[in-house]
Formats: C-alpha cells, sequence, structure tokens
C-alpha cells in the first residue's frame, strides 16, 4: 500500500510521453515567456494590497517586506528553474514531485496548485472589480456625471468594514464585475494560447510602462518626512498557529510587522511559477522555460521594492488608500491625470494577471488527467480546431466567478499564499532528493549551492507561512482534506501509474484500442 502511493513516474516515461500524441502547440521562445511571467506576477498585490499591508501590518517597512518575501521567491524560483528544464511538461510542480516524491506527495501538490491558480485568480478578479470602479468614478468626476457601479453589485456580500475593523454584511448582493471579467477572459482563452500570447504581450509593456512612470513621476513628490516611523508596527510578527512569538499583534490576534507584511505580499510574485506550466509550448523548454521563470521574478522584485519606497514616500502610510493605493496616491498629490492614468494601468496590468492564471489552471488539470488522477475525457480534452483545453478552461471560468463574486479577497490572498508556499516547500525539498535519487539525470539548468539554495527556501517559506494569521492552516488542513478525499475515492482507482507502473500512459492507450 505505502509502496504504491510513493510509486514514481519514471523520468523516462515522461519525456517519453512528451512525444506522444494531443501535444499543445510549441510556438513561445524566452521572450513570451518572460512576458508571460511578468503578465501573471504584476497585478492586484501591487496595485491593490500594498494598501491594506502599508497601511495595517508594516508600515514603509513594506519595502522590506518585498525584498522579503521576493528572496524567498528567488530560492524557490532557482528549483523550479532546474525541475523545469529536467522535465519540461505541462504541468509544473505536479509533475516534478510525480517523478520525485510518488503520487500520493504528486497529488498534493497538483491540489495544492489548484488552489494557488483557482483562488488566486478569485483573489486577483477582486483587484480588477477595484480598479474599473475606481476607474468609472474618476472618468465620472472628470465629465461631471455619476459613473459609480451600482452599490447592491458592487462588493461581496460580508467583508472586513473599515469602520469595525471586523467582517460584516457590506449591503451588496455580489461584486459583479469580477463576473464579467472572468466570462470575457474564458472566451479568449479557449479560443487560443498564441492569440493569447500576444494579447498578453501587448498588456504587459503596458503595464510595466504604467509602474516605471509610478516610480519615476511619484519620486518627484517624495517627502522624507513620510518614513518616520519606517517601521511602526516592527520588524517582526511571527506567529505559530495563532501563538504570538515574535512582535505585535492585531486587535484579532493576527501577527503584525515586516514579516507578516512579507506574508501577505508574498502573493504579489505568485505567478513566475506559471513560466513553467508552458513548458509543453515552449520552443526550447530546457533553456528558455528557467530564463522565463528567473528573469520575471528578477524585473519585477526591483519593480516592487521601488513602487513601495515612492509610494509610503508619496503619501503617510496611514493616509494610503485600501482599495486603490496606487493610483489614490496621485489624487492625494493633486494629478487627476495620473490618477486616471495609474487605474488604468492597473485595470489592464491586473487583466493580464488574471489572463495567465486562468491560462495555467487548465493546464494543471490536463498534466493530472493525463496520468488518470483526474477524469481524462473531461480535463484532458483537447479541442480539435483550437488546440486548447477547452472543456477544463470553461470549468475554471465558472468557479473563478462564482467564488469571486462572493468570497473578500483578503480572505482569498491568504489562502492563496498558504497553499502556494507549502507548493514551494514540496519544490525545493523535490531537489534535494532528486539530486540524490537522479545524481546523473540530464540538467540543463543546475540549481547552484545545492544544498544550501534549496534548504534556505524551505526556511524563508515556512517562516512565512508562520506570519500569516493562524485559521489559513486550518483552511489549508480542510482544503488538503477534501483533496485526499477525492483522491481516495478517484485518483488512487484510476491512477495509470498504478495500473500500469512501467510504460503508463503507452499502454493505457493500448488497452483502450484492444478495448474498442
Ligand atoms: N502576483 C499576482 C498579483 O499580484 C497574483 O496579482
Amino acid at each position: 500500500m505505502v509502496k504504491k502511493l510513493l510509486a514514481k513516474k519514471p523520468l523516462r516515461l515522461l519525456l517519453e510521453e512528451m512525444e506522444g500524441e494531443n501535444r499543445l502547440r510549441r510556438v513561445l521562445g524566452p521572450v513570451a515567456l518572460t512576458s508571460l511571467g511578468i503578465g501573471c506576477i504584476i497585478g492586484t498585490g501591487i496595485f491593490v494590497m500594498t494598501g491594506i499591508s502599508a497601511h495595517n501590518l508594516a508600515g514603509p517597512a513594506l519595502s522590506v517586506s518585498f525584498v522579503v518575501a521576493g528572496i524567498a521567491c528567488i530560492f524557490a524560483a532557482l528549483c523550479y528553474a532546474e525541475f523545469a528544464s529536467m522535465v519540461p511538461v505541462a504541468g509544473s510542480a505536479f509533475t516534478y514531485a510525480y517523478a520525485t516524491l510518488g503520487e500520493l506527495a504528486a497529488w498534493i501538490i497538483g491540489w495544492d496548485l489548484v488552489l494557488e491558480y483557482t483562488v488566486a485568480s478569485c483573489a486577483v478578479a477582486h483587484g480588477w472589480s477595484q480598479y474599473f470602479q475606481e476607474f468609472l468614478r474618476t472618468i465620472g468626476h472628470f465629465l461631471h456625471v455619476d459613473l459609480s457601479f451600482p452599490a447592491k453589485f458592487s462588493a461581496t456580500p460580508f467583508n472586513l468594514l473599515e469602520k469595525t475593523g471586523h467582517y460584516g454584511w457590506t449591503g451588496s448582493y455580489l461584486d459583479l464585475p469580477t463576473i464579467i471579467i472572468a466570462a470575457i477572459i474564458t472566451m479568449v482563452l479557449v479560443k487560443g494560447i498564441r492569440e493569447s500570447a500576444g494579447f498578453n504581450a501587448g498588456m504587459v509593456i503596458l503595464k510595466v510602462g504604467i509602474v516605471i512612470f509610478v516610480i519615476i513621476c511619484g519620486a518627484f513628490y517624495i517627502d522624507p518626512r513620510n518614513w518616520h516611523p519606517f517601521a511602526p508596527y516592527g520588524w517582526t510578527g511571527i506567529s505559530f498557529f495563532g501563538k504570538t512569538v515574535a512582535g505585535m499583534t492585531a486587535k484579532d490576534g493576527a501577527p503584525l510587522g515586516m514579516f507578516a507584511g512579507a506574508a501577505i505580499m508574498f502573493f504579489a510574485y505568485i505567478g513566475f511559477d506559471s513560466v513553467s506550466t508552458h513548458a509543453e509550448e515552449a520552443r526550447n523548454p530546457q533553456r528558455d522555460v528557467p530564463i522565463g521563470i528567473i528573469a520575471s521574478l528578477l524585473i519585477c522584485t526591483v519593480l516592487y521594492i521601488a513602487v513601495t519606497v515612492v509610494l509610503t514616500g508619496m503619501v503617510s502610510y496611514d493616509k494610503i488608500d485600501l482599495e486603490a493605493p496606487v493610483s489614490n496616491a496621485f489624487a492625494q498629490i493633486g494629478l487627476p491625470w495620473a490618477q486616471l492614468l495609474v487605474a488604468t494601468g492597473a485595470i489592464v496590468g491586473i487583466t493580464s494577471v488574471l489572463l495567465v492564471l486562468m491560462l495555467s489552471q487548465p493546464r494543471v488539470l490536463l498534466a493530472m488527467a493525463r496520468d488518470g488522477l483526474v477524469p481524462e475525457s473531461f480535463f484532458g480534452a483537447v479541442h480539435e480546431r483550437f488546440r486548447t483545453p477547452w472543456k477544463s478552461t470553461i470549468l475554471t471560468g465558472c468557479v473563478v466567478a462564482t467564488i469571486a463574486a462572493f468570497v473578500p479577497l483578503r480572505i482569498l490572498a491568504e489562502l492563496v499564499n498558504i497553499g502556494t508556499l507549502l507548493a514551494f516547500v514540496i519544490v525545493c525539498l523535490a531537489v534535494l532528493i532528486m539530486r540524490r535519487t537522479h545524481p546523473d539525470a540530464n540538467r540543463p539548468f543546475r540549481c547552484p549551492w545545492v544544498p544550501v539554495i534549496p534548504i534556505l527556501g524551505v526556511l524563508m517559506c515556512a517562516l512565512l507561512m508562520f506570519s500569516l494569521p493562524s485559521e489559513n492552516w486550518i483552511r489549508l488542513f480542510v482544503w488538503l482534506a477534501i483533496g485526499l478525499f477525492i483522491y481516495a475515492f478517484y485518483g488512487r482507482r484510476h491512477s495509470i501509474m498504478r495500473r500500469h507502473p512501467h510504460d503508463g500512459k503507452k499502454q493505457a492507450v493500448e488497452d483502450r484500442e484492444v478495448a474498442r
């Protein structure tokens, strides 16, 4: 039994399967992959969540939070890059775990990636909704008409209320703009990856341009007095299952301080790993996927630190807006045209994040379906003409629209962070294991300083997990328990590796043909 749960998918088999039928089109080069990475990274995190994090968790020290979260991501990215170059097939960490840690761990990480991509899409859809509404209000302000979105359809039914500091009813039925954007993105994605990558590249150029504008234009309005005190909530903020170990605590018991800021702003970096889910569509995956992962992460780290330094220098941390902090900072310094420009850039930027996240989710499910862990007839279906996993793309769109309309941003973002940090811990561990079990495997990209970097990656990610409010651990365990239930009743019984441990997929296809 234990042996079966630990059954690994041989590396040879993974590479053989890549040559098979029903594959996605190979159209992406290094620039397109880096652009997909940036497309998925810069979004709701920097444009929306910096507000609440600077205001309530870290103050101007949020720029240091970005350094800390960025370092954790760089360690994990180096491990991801080594795997992506060894096993360049769709599915990312799921596939890597299957080859190294066995089926059960692969299932856990695949299920965890569903949490990362689908729930992150819901969180990002909220960011889009907030900037879309800010955009309408600003345009209305210029035209002297009220263009505010109808209040009853502008927010989730319950949320953190600014007045009380606790969750309560908002008076709204649902967040309608989140449904609208999820539907539009789903239609684009069903049509195809080439169109999606082109669409993405345009949006990335625009949003990076806007971020650079924020840094350069905002720098002229910095008042250094706003950086005092620099760390009003302290330099730590670490708790162990609800018990504060270091630093201050908020009224509701959640940790406060620079590390607590890093744990939540980690969300802003999520997405670089999505580059690895496109390995199967890369022209030269061994070389280009590591380039895409590392380049996109480094570019975004530098931009984030600069934006936070400028933002907290322009506006005192306790006056930073909670909904649209970056564009609102320009309103506070008296530049409404810049406010409109930044809001437009944020909408475009956040749209491209949503595009890549919703593009990645069906590809993880596709990899799981090919191994029989989820129904292949549905999740493995590739559209005959568009060559996209269309059924699971539509399902993803429906789930994102439904959850985003009703569940508030902060709850979603914290859940995504803890799940993604767990996935990173597993990937770092898997690099260590793989170096021992397959020392001679071809590694076109090698993570430097093994075992130091993977071990530091595990420690940094664990530290950030403990800097999140404790209820997230409970949510994570509930999510994993649901996943294990599905695995026990479906995945374990239908796993192709269990039924055909030596030649996996190939044998399963032959069996199916004989049965016909
Ligand atoms: N990193 C992505 C964002 O900030 C998920 O929107």
